[in-house]
């Protein structure tokens, strides 16, 4: 129910104050208690909006009145009501957080101007918060990008998770944005001004991941010189990301297992229980259920870490995000690299729809970054040719990778060493390339349609080419 009127709680053991106050300002409602402990019931009670609190009282002082709302989450502001000369208490209840002072005897229109101006500063200070926590959150939604019916149902499952304390396992092939909902999970919960920490449990050798998340204490090993702090303890009061949880080894499994339970964990070489405060998200690409058949994975930390799952559905699974990503990564791109921004044409948007995204959409941002650096987009129908589209394709990482073994001409540049298999296989496809494409050119007179067609490659590809291998009609 709508409140129509600001309502003042007055702790105050003279009676004349709140008489005064409620013949004087009909816009307000005074409810009034006449001690400590009285007003300190009222505040749950009666929920004010601001309260005016005498010091000089009888029983418990206005500053130790102040000192115990200051233990009510959310108090009101209060306005501290003291007599003359007492400049000492005055500096005491600043200190303790009250918002301002009027002395006693006072005029009605002051006291008026007084609970108007806090009630105004509150009011934009809860502004601020909600335009800072929609900006905030309007951010995260911008660089996760997708409008596709499965995203918006994993959008909607985020804004559900993220404000809870549940464990997050977010599942999904590698590419398709683990990592960037992971950092949304964080930023949008009420942990979000403290830190967000990644572990990634496959990138650190095995014997050094319990130091790394546990800490260690001085001596625990050789090397051990001092007392060092885990990533546990920096993630204290923040969120910790664990990637890759299935490369976790298994006699780390249970003392996560224990974290996860108790939040309590002993550093390495330790003997006493250290304490935190996290929120565990984990991710994974691994089928966790066939680890766990295979005796790799713990089926309670499973179960313990799977509270709630979040599944990123592979990018040939929502092909109509393509378009959005495509664009927002130009902008990316072109912004970063200082470039004016281009649309695809049409051809080359349809070969991204039709194309089958093994890398999902790492591969498509790699993709993208490349067209925009070297300004040319008909690398794409090279790239994405046929054969390399198949979703079992070993090739799953990035897409440099796919650059590497696929195009000869990068091949042949990717090195010096004249001794390389890779640099000299491709740099002898390259000649053989370069020869051949001529040859055609020349035999067609430079028809390009007709020598794309004998040489049974698409036109643009042979554009691409033409000027990869920098070959013009004059040579
Ligand atoms: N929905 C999306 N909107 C915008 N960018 C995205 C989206 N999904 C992924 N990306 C981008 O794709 C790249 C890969 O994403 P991310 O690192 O989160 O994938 P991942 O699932 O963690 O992959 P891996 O399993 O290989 O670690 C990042 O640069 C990320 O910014
Ligand atoms: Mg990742």
């Amino acid at each position: 129910m709508k409140k129509d009127k600001t309502k003042v709680l007055i702790i105050d053991d003279d009676p004349k104050v709140s008489w005064i106050l409620g013949e004087g300002l009909a816009e307000f409602e005074f409810v009034s208690a006449r001690d400590g402990i009285e007003g300190i019931q009222m505040v749950s009670t009666e929920k004010p909006d601001l309260i005016l609190l005498d010091i000089k009282m009888p029983g418990m002082t206005g500053l130790e009145v102040l000192e115990k709302l200051n233990r009510v989450q959310n108090r009101p502001e209060v306005i501290m009501l003291s007599g003359q000369g007492e400049t000492k208490n005055i500096v005491e209840s600043m200190r303790l957080g009250a918002a301002e002072f009027i002395n006693k005897p006072f005029d009605v229109k002051e006291v008026e101007i007084h609970l108007n101006n806090i009630l105004e500063k509150g009011r934009l200070r809860q502004e601020l918060k909600t335009l800072k926590s929609e900006l905030k959150s309007r951010n995260q939604y911008e660089q996760f990008i997708g409008d596709s019916t499965k995203m918006m149902q994993v959008k909607s499952i985020i804004e559900q998770v993220a404000p809870s304390e549940l464990t997050v396992l977010i599942r999904g092939e590698s590419g398709t944005g683990k990592e960037i909902v992971a950092r949304m999970l964080h930023g949008l919960s009420t942990r979000s001004e403290e830190p967000f920490t990644k572990v990634n449990c496959a990138a650190i050798p095995r014997d050094l991941l319990e130091a790394e998340l546990f800490g260690y204490e001085k001596g625990a090993f050789t090397g051990a010189h001092k007392q060092k702090p885990g990533r546990f303890e920096v993630a204290n009061k923040g969120s910790i990301f664990l990637d890759e949880i299935g490369d976790m080894p298994l006699e780390l499994q249970s003392k996560l297992l224990q974290v996860l339970e108790q939040q309590e964990f002993v550093r390495v070489g330790g003997i006493h229980n250290v304490h935190v405060d996290v929120r565990i998200i984990c991710a994974t690409n691994k089928n966790l259920e066939e680890a766990i058949r295979r005796q790799q994975f713990r089926d309670d930390l499973f179960y313990r870490l799977n509270e709630i799952s979040i599944f990123l559905p592979p990018l040939r699974q929502r092909q109509e995000d393509i378009p959005l990503l495509v664009s927002h990564f130009i902008q990316r791109y072109c912004s970063l690299y200082q470039k004016e921004t281009q649309a695809l044409s049409q051809e080359t948007m349809s070969r991204l729809l039709q194309f089958t995204w093994p890398g999902n959409v790492r591969q498509l941002e790699n993709l993208i970054k490349q067209i925009v650096v070297r300004g040319d987009e008909t690398i794409v129908f090279d790239m994405l040719s046929n054969g390399y589209a198949e979703p079992e394709s070993p090739y799953n990482i990035a897409n440099e990778a796919f650059v590497e073994t696929h195009s000869p001409v990068a091949i042949a540049a990717a090195s010096d060493n004249a001794f390389s298999l890779k640099h000299r296989v491709g740099t002898a496809i390259a000649n053989e390339e370069k020869k051949l494409i001529a040859e055609v050119l020349t035999k067609t007179n430079w028809n390009r349609r007709k020598a794309a067609d004998l040489l049974e490659i698409s036109y643009r590809s042979l554009l691409y080419k033409i000027k990869d291998y920098n070959l013009n009609s004059s040579k």
